[in-house]
């Protein structure tokens, strides 16, 4: 046991034990229930288990996480709340900011949490200097995951321009395949809608999501954008409206798709089919946004609890989640990577191995960015307004991308 790992389990134990205190089942509000999201929150699970600790599960199904927060405000409400919720970017500090949250800094101090925390997820994890959440990984959305044998059929090269893409698109139709596998639900349009902001260029992605300039939202660059949303939408199939984000990989997967546009989740369900990258698929950055990060970290968020057995619970998930060996075997099933800088990428495949890479190389060229559609850029009330208009514009409502650009920017604007 090293030093540091000797420290946790030591402030576990006190924390289990001081006045007898039993850590109680934890109950945890989530929205992980496809196969591969399923197969990384057993890592958890059983991590928890093996220390005692006994899970209620509360599973909200919906990608992105939009419908569990809803059920969590109910709960909340309620004056209810769940032992651990499951949370991105904003949602996190908003709920910090109107006192709902725990104190984790009794675990995160002994276990040097400020030292191997990237500050771009501390940005989330702590308010006004406190602990009050545990990352558990890093996902970015700027990804793009290809069937190997429909690419090869398509001319073999891996797509690294816009126009690159058109021809590979162009030719996966040819072939008689879906060339984009899609789910048309707002948080999966604004996904690829991250990528193709992007693609703008990574001053335009901050001036736009992170600073919200009016300009950006409203001007040329962004019209240019929407364009190529509605060209994407020309790729997707009959049936796309309203499909689960895992049918979408299914597609790819089984060949009945080329590619999807989507965060690296996706490749938990290709790994959970039995899958292996530079085989079966290639993983590559949105085309143009290569050396550049939208992410998005899962977090579990501690909420107020009354009794010292659900507090020394919240610390003892908190500890686990922060463990490096963990860190890499939750993350190495989930297709995210891990939420700490000092964690080996020996047991990741190629493509967590480049998510790694790519996470630390666009930290230190300062081209990492929070995820506007999945809540690290805004606050829920812009990413809603930004989701709005994307899926407007994937649906057809604006006669161009100019128009769908002005829409943008005044509704962003009336979301401020
Ligand atoms: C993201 C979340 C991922 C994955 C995805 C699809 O917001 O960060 O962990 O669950 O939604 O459900």
């Amino acid at each position: 046991m090293t030093m540091m790992k000797r420290g946790l389990a030591a402030v576990a134990a006190l924390m289990l034990t001081t006045g007898l205190v039993r850590a109680e089942d934890v109950e945890v509000l989530h929205w992980w229930t496809s196969g591969g999201e399923a197969a990384a929150l057993n890592v958890l699970k059983e991590n928890l288990a093996a220390q005692g600790i006994g899970w209620v599960d509360m599973p909200v199904a919906g990608g992105g996480g939009e419908a569990a927060m809803t059920a969590l405000a109910a709960r909340v409400t309620a004056g209810n709340p769940p032992t651990a919720v499951q949370m991105l970017g904003f949602d996190i500090t908003d709920w910090a900011g109107q006192g709902a949250l725990g104190n984790l800094d009794a675990v995160a101090g002994p276990g040097g949490w400020d030292a191997v925390v990237p500050a771009a997820l501390q940005g989330f994890s702590k308010y006004d200097g406190h602990w009050i959440a545990a990352p558990v990984n890093v996902h970015s959305t700027n990804w793009v995951w290809i069937n190997k044998a429909a690419l090869d059929a398509a001319g073999g090269k891996a797509p690294e321009s816009w126009d690159e893409l058109i021809v590979v698109l162009d030719a996966m139709k040819a072939n008689g395949i879906t060339p984009l596998a899609h789910g048309g639900q707002p948080w999966q349009d604004a996904t690829i809608f991250d990528g193709i902001v992007l693609s703008e260029g990574t001053d335009f992605y901050k001036a736009a999501f992170i600073d919200l300039n009016p300009e950006a939202l409203g001007g040329p660059q962004m019209a240019d954008a929407f364009n190529k949303l509605m060209k994407l939408r020309t790729y997707v199939d009959d049936n796309f409206s309203g499909r689960d984000w895992n049918l979408a990989s299914a597609m790819v997967i089984n060949g009945e798709g080329g590619m999807q546009m989507m965060g690296d989740w996706a490749k938990g369900e290709f790994l959970k089919a039995g899958k292996v990258p530079g085989v079966d698929f290639v993983c590559i950055r949105f085309p143009g946004t290569q050396g550049a990060v939208t992410f998005n970290s899962d977090q579990f968020a501690m909420f107020n609890v009354a009794s010292d057995g659900a507090k020394a619970a919240q610390g003892a998930m908190a500890v686990a989640i922060m463990d490096p060996a963990f860190q890499s075997a939750f993350n190495v099933v989930k297709g995210s990577v891990p939420a700490r800088t000092d964690v080996p990428n020996d047991a990741f495949d190629d493509c967590g191995k480049k998510g790694m890479a790519d996470l630390a190389e666009a930290n230190a060229a300062g081209t990492l960015f929070g995820s506007m559609a999945h809540g690290h850029a805004a606050p829920a009330a812009v990413k809603n307004a930004v989701y709005d208009v994307v899926t407007g514009a994937m649906n057809g409502n604006y006669p161009d991308g100019a128009a769908a650009a002005a829409a943008l920017a005044e509704a962003v604007a009336a979301a401020q």
